[in-house]
């Protein structure tokens, strides 16, 4: 397999389960355009993320690293009458062209956009949690911290997906120098050792390349046997 027929398999499935959505293709044209950079979920991701939200009920949702806000307005798509999703994005740039992108998809009303360092957003937001769906995607040093701050914002039930674990495979490198890889790295000891979630990961291929999710339910340890020192 190479990344050639990954990308004409996602191309392929796109077509089947995506198809033409000229709000969303103009959302990464325009996030294009700004000069931001090309690291959104792909289309079938999206997708993805839009199955889980609906699959949970979520009603709340919350999203780390908005970048144009593509995937965003997948999750904003999925969110019942009266849901509310809040993202948070360190870089004004990013934040005002998503802005512009989720008024052009009419989610807007619903996506309560904060910027600013995840950190420091994270602490405000005992009063709008507790979330149904949390969805880490900023920067990868910080995964580790949150992940602690989703499940302090989490109710029992709460699904957490983290993006980018896996990083071309080299996460299964302990050697490797690479701070995104050591980022990761560190967040995946800290989720082992959780003992208030069930999780896995699964590696993914596709347009965007190799890279894998982590699939985090909060509060459900111990229903599917023992794999680690997590006890999940
Ligand atoms: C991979 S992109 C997000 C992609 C987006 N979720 C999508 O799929 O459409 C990561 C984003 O996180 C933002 N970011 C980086 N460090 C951050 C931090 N400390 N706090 C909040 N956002 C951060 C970056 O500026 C960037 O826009």
């Amino acid at each position: 397999m190479t990344a050639d027929q990954w990308t004409r398999v996602d191309q392929y499935i796109d077509e089947l389960f995506v198809g033409a959505d000229p709000v969303l293709e103009a959302a990464l044209e325009a996030s294009h355009a700004a000069g931001l950079p090309q690291i959104a979920v792909s289309p079938t991701q999206g997708k993805l993320l839009y199955v889980l939200a609906k699959a949970v009920g979520a009603r709340r949702i919350l999203e780390l690293g908005t970048l144009g806000g593509y995937s965003t307005i997948w999750m904003a798509r999925a969110l019942p009458p009266g849901g509310r999703l809040i993202t948070l994005e360190l870089d004004e740039k990013h934040a005002k062209v998503a802005r512009e992108n989720f008024s052009r998809a009419g989610v807007s009303g619903v996506v309560d956009l904060r910027v600013g360092p995840a950190l420091a957003l994270l602490p405000l937001l005992g009063g709008d949690g507790p979330f149904d769906l949390i969805f880490i995607d900023a920067d990868k040093g910080g995964y580790t911290e949150y992940l602690s701050w989703a499940i302090r914002l989490s109710r029992v039930g709460t699904l957490i997906i983290a993006d980018n674990v896996v990083r071309d495979g080299k996460v299964a490198d302990p050697n490797s120098t690479d701070a995104n890889v050591q980022g990761i790295r560190r967040f995946n000891d800290a989720l082992a050792r959780e003992g208030r979630v069930s999780a896995t990961e699964i590696q993914t291929v596709g347009a965007k390349g190799y890279d894998g999710f982590a699939a985090i339910v909060v509060g459900s340890t111990g229903s599917t046997g023992s794999t680690g020192s997590a006890g999940s």
